[in-house]
This record gives C-alpha cells, structure tokens and sequence, in this order.
C-alpha cells in the first residue's frame, strides 16, 4: 500500500458523551464488529463510581484501564480505526479536551431518555471551536424515551449544530421495533441481543412486505415520518457534516448491539481521513512524506518504582518509524526510539511504523511534556492544546522538610503530565496547584507521596478565574501588573496570569484597564 493509501484509510475518532450514555457499551460493540474482541464484556468501564471519590485503589484500578484503553486500534473492511478514549469523570475533562485535539472526528452518544446533559454540553463547545465533524448516536431506544423529533430538536439547539437524521426508529422501549436506515435505505429489524449483529434488509418503503414486518400502524407511521424528515431536512451533504455545520444522527441500542452497524458502516464511509494541521508555522498536511507529531497524552507507569511514562504521540504528517532519529522540538535534540508501542484492541505492541492518524505511544522517563512535538527535522510547534482556567484552586505546601527536592520534582513532573496546573504568585512565590475537580488534588497528593516520596499539604485560597492576559499597550500593562501585583502569577511556560478572587473585581478589572484583554483559555 501506498503512504497516501495507508493515511487515507485511517479513521481515528473519540465517542464522548455523559456519563452513563452508553460509552463504554458502544466501544465495545464496535471492538465487536471490528473482530477485534469477540465477546461482550470484554471493556472495562473507565469510570470512577461517584461514591469511590476517596477509594485510592479505584483510581489505580482506573488508571490501569486507561493505559490499556487509552487508544484501541482495529480493521474494519478496508479501513484502520482508532478509538481514542476519554475519561468519564468530569474532573478529568482537561485529560478529554486534549484527547480531542488528536481526533479528526467524534461520536456523541445521547441516552433517548435524557438527551442533552451537561458534560456532553461542554465538550461539544470544544468539537464546534476545533469545527471537528460530529455524529450523534441516540442510545437506549429499547427503552422509555423522549420522542426522537424532540431529541432532534433538543441536539440542535442545546449543542448549535443542525442535524440530519440517518437512521430512525420504529417505536421505542417495549414496542421498539427497529431502525429504517435512511442512509442505506434498509430496514434493520430488532431482536435484543447482546452479542450478535442483526441482519438488515432491503425493504421498499412502499410495499405490502413493509406492513407484514412492522404492522401496518407502525409502517404508516414509519412512512410519514419519513415523509416528514424529509420535508424538514435538507439532503444529507458530506461536506457539511465535513466542516463541522451538520450532525447525522443514528438510533439504536449498543446494549443490544442494534443500530451500530448502521452507524459504523456509514461512519467508514464519510468520516474524515487525518485531517491537516495547524503549526504555529504553517499547516502540515497528512499526506507530507515527513514525518510529524506531538504529545497530547502522558501516562505515568502504575508500579511506583518504575517512574517511566507513556508519551502518547499522534502522528500528524508521513510515517513514524522504529529507531530512527527524529527532532524533539523544544529540547533541539534527536531522540530515537526502539520500542514504541502501538494499540490493537486492547492489547499493546511494539510496531515498526505508524501512519498520519495513527497514535505511538513512546516509552518516556521525563523528556516529554504536554504539547511537545517530534519531526523528521523542521521546527514545527502544533497549536490547539490550550490551558484552561480552573476551576478549584489551592496552595500547595511541603509538609515533609527533608522531602523538599522530592516534591520540587513531583510536582514539576506531574503538571507535565498534565494532571493539574500550576501558578506561582509573583509576589510571594507561592505555588498554587488549579484543577477542575476535587479527585485532582486527591490524585496528586496521593501520587508525590506514592511515587516520590514526598508530604504535600493544601491551603485555602479563593480564587474565581485564572486568566491569561496581554495587551498592545505596554504601559498600561505593566500598570495593572503593578496595582495587581498580589494576584499575579506565572504559569509554568512563565506566562503571565492574573488569578481573580471573584467575578467583580475580574468586572471591575476589565472596565479599568480597557487596552487589557483577558483570556480564559492560554491560547489566543
Ligand atoms: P458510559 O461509558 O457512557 O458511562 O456508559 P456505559 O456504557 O457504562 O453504560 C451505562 C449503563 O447503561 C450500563 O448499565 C449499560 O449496560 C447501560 N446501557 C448501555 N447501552 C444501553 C442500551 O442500549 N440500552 C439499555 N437499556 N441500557 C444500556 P449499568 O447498569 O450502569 O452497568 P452494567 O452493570 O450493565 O455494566
């Protein structure tokens, strides 16, 4: 095969959704129909039950899974999929928005009963500023939900983005009788089951076959619905959903393995190839014969003496290969590799090449962070892995004297890793520690004394906003660093960051200092 050929069949994609909307259901079931596992049950969920906040085993457990699922990679027909997972639990949402940067497409996944909830909300303002195509799957239709035209309506206006339905149901819960693919126009009838894949068949919508499969209530049904579909939507165009403006939709159930095939052979078929990307010097296209990539992911080692890393890599331009020499950008020095890693199903091994979409995970004892790039030799820096204002925010305290280079090191390393982000006040030189969530701080308290011997105590601060700040008017710049001194912080590339105690006096900040523009993501 080709270069081009191997790029262009690759189709590397996250499934996001709320908690509990039938992620890890649907995961597995396309694992399933790629060959790549072959029994149900096989996935381990990633979740963090929401009573095991405390449960230190739990989150050692869950970073075990992680590793092993981070990336599951499988042939489907004539194509190479990789699924990019993210962590369920909303205080890792930082870890999913920079898995999202590595995708060139996305799958959300809606409970029919719940529709839109809050998390699915949030991560798809990030799919709609990256303009990454999006395809919606209503889950759970065997049971009680909403009524699909509704759920349509809800998607478009709670996530600003039209939709165009693909598949539709027949009935729901009890009397769920199927899915018409609209895509296909086949008709797919159901029988629950949770390891075989239905059959479809080719049906005329018009004919008296139709009435003796469904009923002849639910094929009139199904015809006005249709009927109306296509009254309401415009023809399905590629290339909006292509830009990121259109949704298609599928129905079905992953518990039962119903309605996935529908989805995964239309998702084969129009989901983008790897797409180009911005550097801060020039857009890389895939198809470049030199090899490029960057770190969006660093996995810690779960033996605490063995203090290696995983830098996950996504390869965005030409070929990875095994032992040879490539640039690390920001340390200007070569590095080769001699066992980098990939991800088949849920089994990791050493591969030899990787392609334009594909995700090496490379072997790391401290040299990457967050961001950073590999090159056949250009200086390239890949934008679009920003930091964004925390949430919680807490200083953070040596509470073992004798452990003080200990935790120097921990914490710089961590925050490489991404787990958390880290400010030091200007003023005082105190470091604080900013996070989305409780666990976080729990995680990294917990991992400077597991992995580096290290007591680390937190303090009390109130803080509403980190934001980062730039102006074009140097005077008035430095004046407001001066009047703010005690609430100015670097982050840890030495930006300069203003930490807001509270709303007002953010407010209050913008209407006196007018030439300052104040940002809430690093990257602008
Ligand atoms: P998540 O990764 O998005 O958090 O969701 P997950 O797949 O773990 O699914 C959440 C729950 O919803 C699971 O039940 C799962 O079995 C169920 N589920 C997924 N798809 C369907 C579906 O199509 N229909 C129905 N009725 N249920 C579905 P659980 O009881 O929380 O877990 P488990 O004990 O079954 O593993």
């Amino acid at each position: 095969m080709t270069l081009q050929e191997e790029i262009e069949r690759r189709r590397t994609f996250a499934i996001i959704s709320h908690p509990d909307a039938g992620k890890t259901t649907l995961t597995e079931k396309l694992l399933l129909f790629g060959g790549a596992i072959h029994v149900a049950g096989a996935v381990k969920s990633n979740k963090i039950k929401k009573t095991a906040t405390s449960d230190w085993m739990e989150i050692e457990k869950q970073r075990g899974i992680s590793v092993a699922t981070s990336v599951m990679g499988f042939e489907y027909r004539d194509y190479k999929i990789n699924i990019l997972d993210t962590p369920g639990h909303q205080d890792f949402a930082e870890d999913t928005f920079r898995t999202l940067t590595a995708v060139d497409s996305v799958i959300i996944v809606i409970d029919a009963a719940k529709g839109v909830e809050m998390q699915t909300r949030r991560l798809m303002e990030v799919c709609r500023m990256r303009k990454t195509p999006v395809m919606v799957f209503i889950n759970k239709m065997d049971r009680e939900g909403k009524d699909p035209f509704d759920l349509l309506d809800e998607v478009e206006n709670e996530l600003g983005i039209h939709v165009r339905p693909l598949s539709w149901p027949i009935n729901m819960g009890y009397h769920f009788k199927g899915v018409y693919n609209i895509y296909q126009d086949k008709l797919n009838l159901y029988t629950p089951d949770k390891q075989r894949i239905s059959e479809t068949i080719a049906v005329d919508l018009n004919s008296q076959e139709l009435d003796q499969m469904v009923g002849e209530h639910d094929a009139e049904k199904l015809r006005m619905d249709l009927d109306l579909i296509s009254g309401v939507y415009n023809p399905f165009d590629v290339n909006e959903y292509l830009a990121g403006d259109l949704a298609p939709v599928f129905f079905g159930s992953a518990l039962n393995t119903f309605g996935v095939n529908e989805l995964l052979d239309c998702f084969v078929e129009i989901a983008p190839s790897p797409r180009p990307v911005q550097a801060v010097e020039r857009v890389v296209n895939p198809l470049e014969e030199k090899f490029s990539g960057f770190v969006f992911k660093i996995h810690a080692n779960m033996d605490p003496n063995h203090r290696s890393c995983i830098a996950f890599v996504k390869v965005c331009s030409g070929k990875f290969e095994r032992n040879v020499y490539y640039k690390h950008v920001r340390h200007g020095k070569t590095m080769r590799f001699s066992s980098p890693t990939a991800f088949m199903a849920q089994k990791k091994e050493t591969v030899d090449e990787a392609f334009a979409g594909d995700i090496v995970g490379l072997p790391d004892t401290g040299n990457f962070k967050i961001g950073d790039t590999l090159t056949s030799g250009e200086d390239l820096h890949f934008k679009g892995l920003p930091s964004f204002s925390p949430e919680m925010f807490k200083y953070i305290e040596n509470a073992d004297p004798m452990k003080q280079k200990q935790l120097e090191k921990g914490i710089h390393q961590l925050m490489d890793e991404g787990v958390a982000q880290l400010f030091v006040n200007q003023h005082t030189g105190r470091k604080i520690i900013g996070t989305v969530g409780q666990l976080q701080f729990e995680v990294i308290q917990y991992r400077l004394l597991h992995e580096y011997g290290a007591q680390c105590r937190w303090e009390p601060i109130s803080l509403y906003k980190a934001c980062w700040i730039e102006s074009d008017n140097q005077t008035e710049l430095e004046l407001f660093k001066k009047r703010k001194a005690q609430y100015m912080a670097y982050d840890k590339e030495g930006r300069d960051v203003f930490l807001a105690d509270s709303s007002y006096v953010l407010q209050m900040a913008q209407s006196d200092f007018k030439h300052i523009r104040f940002h809430f993501t690093s990257e602008f």
